[in-house]
């Protein structure tokens, strides 16, 4: 099933449930000030999370969003992106955690059947009520529900010390089960194991406390839900894949990536397909980090962002040197990003019809900003 039609199927889904579906927000926060990308569903509902009434209090979304924390892993693993999009269901204060499980997993196994037996479940390690409805109304095994504390199962991920201030809460989480074949291959491995075996793929975040300037946590007005799921993590799963840059969604760029390698270096580099987990080595991983940092790249200029040496433009910068660096590393020493443009706009032109006529300026943007960094 590819990503375009999961998209749908979850919005869709989540429609019929009376969900407003809404557009997703630009990657340039408007009224968050605590991030420089927008990095989750939830930012654009944090009023609402807040109390403020839109005149809806349930929503859906597959909102875009860019996260720079894991930019060096990116291309090293299988599933940690900059740019992806985010499946999510809102609830402000509406329903709560029991509609909020129910739903979550009623879309995973029998929407998309899943196999329950590949689903394993966390949950804050105080959060009785999450244990106790895994357990008895969905029926998971005690086995494979998993208690975690305050780095896994609260978002944001230890907020309760570090911050940010805002809407916050306990959480639970989904994972697949990829198999003891996969990653550390111990005995005893769950998810709270990194090795890769198991690969979390629905977060569902019980937001009911405003963490203070203070670092106190006070209660917000009603209980909220706010989930996150990664469309590219997703596919994967319902692809048969072990890595989330083999699914279509980034194919057709590494191909075209490794024409261009064929061009100049006569051989395509000799790159095999390499779907290992949690570990891609050597060329692969630049392929990888390459499609990854063009997504990231074509959505912030879509999102009115310029390279530049502050802020957020240079961030953007950021990701097209290391790009640079990566097609470099690859033989590729002219400007070339620019020219996989439009292949991205061919995976991503469903959701993002307007991206067609917007491919040129793109284009032209990341050539003079690749050019710049050529001769600099
Ligand atoms: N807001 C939930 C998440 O990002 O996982």
């Amino acid at each position: 099933m590819n990503a375009d039609i999961l998209r749908e199927k979850f919005l869709g889904f989540f429609e019929a449930r009376k969900h407003k579906i809404v557009e997703s927000d630009s990657l340039v926060p408007k009224d968050d000030p605590t991030v420089l990308f927008t990095p989750a569903g939830m930012n654009q509902f944090k009023k609402e999370f807040m109390g403020f009434d839109s005149g809806f209090r349930r929503a859906a979304t597959a909102q875009r969003c860019l996260r720079t924390d894991d930019l060096d892993k990116v291309g090293k693993t299988s599933a940690h992106h900059t740019f992806f999009e985010m499946l999510g269901n809102f609830s402000f204060g509406d329903y709560f955690k029991e509609e909020a499980i129910a739903w979550a997993w009623e879309f995973l196994t029998q929407e998309l059947k899943i196999g329950r037996e590949k689903l394993w479940v966390s949950v804050y390690q105080e959060d009785d009520e999450a244990y106790n409805i895994w357990k008895d109304k969905i029926g998971i095994p005690e086995k494979k529900i998993v208690r975690l504390g305050d780095k896994d199962n609260f978002w944001p991920a230890e907020a309760k010390t570090k911050g940010p201030n805002g809407p916050c809460g306990p959480c639970s989480e989904i994972f697949y089960d990829f198999g003891p074949g996969v990653g550390c291959g111990e005995k005893i491995c769950d998810p709270s194991c990194s090795c890769g075996r198991f690969v979390e793929i629905w977060n569902l975040v019980f937001t009911q406390f405003n963490r203070k300037e203070d670092g106190s946590l006070e209660p917000l007005p009603n209980k909220n839900i706010d989930t996150g799921m990664g469309l590219e993590r997703l596919a994967a799963v319902m692809q048969g894949k072990q890595n989330n840059f083999e699914t279509e969604l980034f194919q057709p760029i590494i191909k075209e990536i490794k024409l261009g390698c064929q061009d100049i270096n006569g051989d395509g580099a000799g790159i095999a397909s390499d779907t290992s987990r949690p570990r891609n080595d050597g060329n692969n991983g630049m392929f990888y980090a390459i499609a990854d940092h063009l997504r990231a790249v074509v959505f912030s200029i879509y999102d009115g962002i310029t390279p530049s040496n502050e802020g957020r433009g240079y961030i953007v910068r950021k990701i097209i040197r290391k790009s640079a660096l990566h097609l470099r590393s690859l033989g590729i020493n002219k400007p070339f990003l620019n020219t996989l443009v439009g292949q991205l706009v061919q995976i991503m032109h469903e959701p993002y019809p307007d991206l067609k006529d917007r491919q040129e300026d793109i284009a032209q943007v990341i050539l003079m900003k690749k050019k710049t960094l050529l001769i600099f």
